[in-house]
Formats: C-alpha cells, sequence, structure tokens
C-alpha cells in the first residue's frame, strides 16, 4: 500500500508544477546582436503587476517577421519603452487585466495583439486597444500569424494607398506574409493586383490567392511585362518593401499620377540616380511608411477599421492565412534562419502553448 500513496503524492507535486501554483517564470527568446544561433530560450521572472490600460495574454503563438531578424542583427531597436524581446505579434488568452481596463476583455476571451515587441514569450503585456477577437473558425496557432502583416498590409492599401475599386496594385514580393495578404485585400477592394516574386511556385501560390498576373523578377525588367499587362498604361498603386533594386523598373511600372508606397528596404536604400525628376514628370506621390513606430491611437484606429472590415471576412472563410510552416518556440533559431533564406512563403508561426480544449472553454465557464 505505500507505493500508491507516494505515487498520489508525486502526482500531485506535479500537478503542481504544471500548472496548479502560480507561475513565477516563464520563458522567452533571448538573444545578442548577431546571426540566428545567437537566439535561445532562457527563463524570467513574470511580472507581478500589469501596467495601467494594459492587458498580460498568454501566448499560444507568435509568428517571425523581417523587422525581427533586423533586430536581432542590432538594426531595429524597439521604440522606447517598449519590450526588449523579438515578437511583433501574438495569440492567445487573457490571463490578468491591469487597473483601469475597460469592459471590453475578460479572463479567457481569445485575443491576438499587435505589438512593438514582447511576442516572443510565454506571456506578453500589451495595451487592450491593441488586441483583437480571434475569429472563431481559427486556432490560437493560427492566429499569431495575422496581426503584423495583415494590419500592415491594410494599411498600406487603405491608411496610406488609398486604393480604389478598378486600380491596379503592383504587390512585390507576392509570397511574403504581408504580400499574400496583400493580394487577397487588393481583390476584396474591387481593384486587381499584380504581383513579383522569385520563382515559378511562389508566383503561382500567389495567382492561387487571387493575383491577376505574376512576374519572376530573377527573369530581367519586369516593367516590360507590367506595362504590357496594363496596355502601356502602369499601375495606379505599388506596394513596394524593395526599395533600391527596383527603383528603377518601379518607376516606368508606376502610371502618372502614381502612390508609391515605400515600407521596406530588403533590396537596398542607397541610390545614386536622377530619381525626383522622373518622380516629378510622372507626377508620382513617394509615401514611406512604417507601422511599428506609429502612435497608439493610430494602431487603434487601424485595428478598428480592420476589426469591422476584414476579420468578419476571415469568420465567412473568404481570407485565409498563408502558412508555411508551424515551429514549435524552442525552434526559434531555425525559424529565423528559413526567413533569410528566402524560401518562406507566407507565415512562419512559432508555437508556444499547446492549444488544449480546457483553455477554449475557459471562456464559457467564466
Ligand atoms: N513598414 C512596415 O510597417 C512593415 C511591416 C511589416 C513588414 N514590412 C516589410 O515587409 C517586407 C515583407 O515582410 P514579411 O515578413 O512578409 O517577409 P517574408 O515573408 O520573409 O518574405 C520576404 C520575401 O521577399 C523576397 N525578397 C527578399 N529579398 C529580396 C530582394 N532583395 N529583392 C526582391 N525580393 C526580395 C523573398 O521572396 P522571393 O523569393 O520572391 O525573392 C522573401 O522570401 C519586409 O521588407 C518587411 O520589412 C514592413
Amino acid at each position: 500500500m505505500r507505493v500508491p500513496v507516494l505515487f498520489r503524492v508525486l502526482s500531485l507535486v506535479h500537478s503542481i508544477n504544471q500548472g496548479m501554483a502560480i507561475r513565477t517564470m516563464y520563458r522567452y527568446a533571448y538573444f545578442e546582436p548577431g546571426g540566428p544561433e545567437k537566439l535561445e530560450i532562457r527563463s524570467q521572472e513574470l511580472p507581478t503587476t500589469v501596467k495601467d490600460k494594459h492587458v498580460l495574454i498568454k501566448v499560444f503563438s507568435t509568428a517571425v517577421n523581417r523587422a525581427d531578424t533586423l533586430q536581432r542583427k542590432g538594426f531595429y531597436p524597439p521604440p522606447p519603452g517598449e519590450s526588449e524581446i523579438l515578437g511583433l505579434e501574438a495569440a492567445g488568452v487573457v490571463d490578468k487585466l491591469g487597473p483601469n481596463c475597460s469592459d471590453r476583455w475578460k479572463k479567457g476571451d481569445r485575443v491576438m495583439a499587435l505589438l512593438a515587441g514582447g511576442g516572443y514569450a510565454e506571456y506578453a503585456t500589451v495595451h487592450e486597444d491593441l488586441l483583437l477577437n480571434v475569429p472563431s473558425n481559427l486556432n490560437l496557432t493560427e492566429a499569431g500569424g495575422i496581426p503584423e502583416v495583415w494590419l500592415t498590409a491594410y494599411q498600406l492599401l487603405f491608411f496610406v494607398g488609398n486604393v480604389q475599386p478598378g486600380d491596379i496594385v503592383l504587390i512585390h514580393a507576392g509570397a511574403s506574409g504581408v504580400g499574400t495578404a496583400a493580394i487577397q485585400l487588393t481583390r476584396h477592394a474591387g481593384a486587381t493586383p499584380l504581383i513579383t516574386a522569385g520563382s515559378s511556385a511562389k508566383i503561382q501560390t500567389a495567382l492561387d490567392l487571387g493575383a491577376s498576373k505574376g512576374f519572376n523578377y530573377k527573369d530581367g525588367d519586369f516593367s516590360k511585362a507590367v506595362l504590357e499587362a496594363t496596355n502601356g498604361r502602369g499601375v495606379d498603386v505599388i506596394l513596394d518593401c524593395v526599395g533600391a533594386s527596383f527603383y528603377e523598373q518601379n518607376i516606368d511600372s508606376i502610371a502618372t499620377d502614381g502612390r508609391w508606397v515605400l515600407y521596406g528596404l530588403m533590396g537596398g536604400g542607397s541610390i545614386n540616380a536622377d530619381i525626383f525628376s522622373k518622380l516629378l514628370r510622372k507626377r508620382v506621390s513617394l509615401l514611406a511608411t512604417l507601422l511599428r513606430s506609429r502612435s497608439r491611437e493610430y494602431k487603434k484606429k487601424l485595428i478598428n477599421s480592420f476589426t469591422e472590415q476584414i476579420l468578419p471576412l476571415f469568420e465567412r472563410g473568404e481570407l485565409k492565412l498563408t502558412i508555411d510552416r508551424i515551429l514549435p518556440f524552442d525552434k526559434v533559431a531555425e525559424a529565423h534562419k528559413l526567413m533569410e533564406s528566402n524560401t518562406n512563403t507566407g507565415k512562419i508561426i512559432l508555437k508556444v502553448h499547446e492549444e488544449i480544449q480546457s483553455n477554449l472553454t475557459q471562456h464559457e465557464e467564466l
């Protein structure tokens, strides 16, 4: 009889360790500036208090973004006052509400968060205005890949590029996280997406998502094909995350009075050319934008508009998140390596906690 008693005591200790006890430590991705190998999982103390109007979420998933790879290299520090931990997006459940929160969120709610940092962790803190509901048909692993790239694509097209029905939009890196979202949002707006990408497989993915035509920029000057596809008129809007290496082809591809939305510099930031006279001749608006450094008020407006206009389309299955792969949290270095090899199509998601039934039903029980 002694063995079963001992066994019961050990099981009790085990269940306390597994979560019945109050957690005091949480895991996060630590790095020092350098290559992907500089990323490792460490533990630190969970904050005991949550800031005014902030919410602590238990993170089930986060996703890798290009900005994370730049920050890891030491080139893109977080805005002042934001977490030093990497990670611009997360999905999970509300764990704790700070003082003076509205009654919009409650413990157990399934949420997605737009973060300026802190997503690569088992727990993250975020202002209540920067949370979104998870569409009921998505699980908490997939949902971690939505906030950063979908809100970016929505911002580029509608807050910055002012895309209208009938417009033609040229989307570079058409199979990237942002590109796969932008193609679908362009179609939804009654505009026509054209894309560039670096392989026929990526072009096919973009066509499957609704792109009208795709051009492999590695095959040579894409502007000729763009002009051919637009009967010589050019495109109304360019979503440009490439910069220097595409600048000349962009000028040739854009229509008179076009809007050129610059939001990344994967092809470099320096050019030595007479770009202004070309922009002037075509009366092009050059619009540069970043999301991370925007004010909370701006992000709140963006999130509210996205929640009203776009989340219902996810609920109805009309929009789809393109996932390259889902990796366990401790494979964070591998995830960065993969993104930097330019081989991913869509999002690389890091699964931080396993979604189990009790997490899904918690809200209903409250
Ligand atoms: N401004 C903002 O607020 C904001 C927010 C989010 C993201 N971004 C930017 O959006 C871009 C996409 O981010 P993501 O996370 O969606 O990226 P991602 O999924 O990693 O995709 C990036 C893809 O871009 C292509 N690419 C890389 N270098 C290139 C180059 N020199 N010339 C042409 N194509 C190149 C590669 O595909 P191919 O095989 O087709 O070459 C690569 O797979 C990044 O530049 C990122 O910094 C900006």
